[in-house]
């Protein structure tokens, strides 16, 4: 008989979650915690050991506002059913009154407006989600301290038994789907923690170790003054997300701005290249980010300042197909400009003038504003290194001369 004892290696992960992770940690800045989460329910769903009359997890994502609760869930959504709007997902401010859970699970048959409701929650509607190798779902409760009491007893049953009464009695199982459940509990005395050291810089007198496990303290404490132990009970998992420091912020920059510059390539009127310099990217991170919001705002500020000018600049023509454009950072006007490099063409979207049927956007401060902007001719013709990145076509012989010139 052999004596050889074929070690097993429990903590060896097949390709695909180890491919998961990958693409999910690509998405989400830091959140370790909440990346490993979700990693897990993977591997363990895969391998068929969810336990069965329970959803796959529930999971209570907790921490202060734009620290990525929301943004996790989409992008695993993204990555495993190649859509980040394949969730079902419930804004808890938006049902507060009995009338509004009819929105949610529709009402009774014979009630008033019986035919009309729409239930948010039905099977169908979860099983959008599934692909041909992935039977799950995803069902996300967004901001749940704002849920009313009736709203909490619908939730608590479905954390339990992994089902749902409709209001016609038909029943939906959520066996095969895993209920994610946000809440900012905590974030302002997360906020106050972090004020130490203002801005996003880590306070001297607290350790990054130390502080990392206050705020987790500090969350979890605020879910156990707010919420019921048999709600607590019924938990997987709570993750505590951390607000983002100042060097996790310009990693989410660089990812949106990645995605703006993808809407680029995709667009059809003429896919160039753009690129922010070190000066933009700050000024970006002063307009979109703070210590209250995290990086809520972040978004906004890139459409504001990065995309509504493109979108001008593009319907304009004044950037075309294979253009490489550098968006910089004006301090006189404090605001973004927008050079064809190699061709030396200033184009600043700050001195706006009134032109015939401008796009509206909105100033700096909440006035509204005309756009496009002047054309102004930069003094120097510079050209400048163009980045190891080629524009996904070839660049089109440019028809006109510059108007800029004239
Ligand atoms: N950790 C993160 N990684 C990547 N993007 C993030 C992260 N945190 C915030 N963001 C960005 O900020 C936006 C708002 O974050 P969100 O997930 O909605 O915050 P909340 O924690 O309040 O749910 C996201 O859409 C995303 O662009
Ligand atoms: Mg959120």
């Amino acid at each position: 008989m052999s004596e050889f004892i074929l070690p097993l290696d429990p903590n060896k992960r097949s390709t695909q979650t180890v491919d998961f992770q990958s693409a999910l940690r690509a998405k989400i800045v830091g959140q370790a915690e909440g990346v490993q989460a979700l990693v897990d329910l993977y591997q363990v769903f895969c391998a068929g050991l969810n336990s069965p009359g329970r959803p796959v997890g529930n999971l209570l994502f907790l921490g202060p506002t734009g620290s990525g609760k929301t943004r996790m869930v989409e992008a695993a959504a993204q990555i495993l059913f190649g859509d980040a709007k394949s969730i079902i997902k419930v804004d808890c401010a938006e049902f507060q009154h009995s009338h509004e859970i009819a929105k949610l699970i529709g009402s009774p048959p014979g009630y008033l407006g019986h035919r009309e409701t729409h239930p948010l929650i039905t099977q169908d509607a979860l099983s959008a989600s599934h692909t041909d190798k992935l039977k799950l779902s995803f069902l996300l409760f967004d901001e749940i301290e704002k849920a009313s009491d009736a709203l909490w007893q619908l939730l608590l049953g479905m954390l339990d038994k992994a089902t749902l009464t409709l209001g016609d009695n038909r029943k939906v199982d959520l066996s095969q789907t895993v209920i994610f459940l946000t809440s900012n509990l905590g974030g302002g005395e997360i906020s106050e923690l972090m004020q130490g050291g203002m801005g996003f810089i880590q306070p001297k007198d607290k350790p990054a170790d130390l502080l990392d496990e206050k705020v987790e303290r500090t969350a979890v404490e605020a879910a156990r003054r707010k919420f019921s132990p048999e709600f607590m009970n019924r938990l997987d998992k709570v993750v505590v997300f951390h607000p983002l420091q100042r060097q996790q912020l310009e990693e989410v920059l660089a990812i949106e701005l990645g995605h703006v510059q993808q809407r680029v390539l995709e667009t059809a009127k003429g896919q160039f290249l753009f690129r922010v310099t070190e000066p933009g990217r700050e000024f970006l991170l002063r307009e979109g980010t703070d210590q209250r919001y995290g990086a809520r705002h972040l978004k906004r500020a890139i459409e504001r300042h990065v995309v509504y000018p493109l979108a001008n600049l593009l319907a304009t023509e004044q950037v075309q197909l294979g253009d490489l454009v550098r968006i910089d950072w004006d301090g006189q006007h404090n605001g973004l400009t927008f050079v064809r490099e190699g061709e030396g063409a200033l184009v600043s979207t700050l001195t706006a003038e009134p032109q015939p049927e401008p796009a509206v956007v909105e100033a700096k401060d909440g006035r509204s504003t005309n756009a496009p902007a002047e054309v102004v001719v930069e003094p120097r013709k510079s050209r400048a290194a163009l980045p190891a990145a080629t524009p996904a076509a070839a660049p089109q012989a440019r028809k006109k001369q510059d108007r800029v010139n004239s």
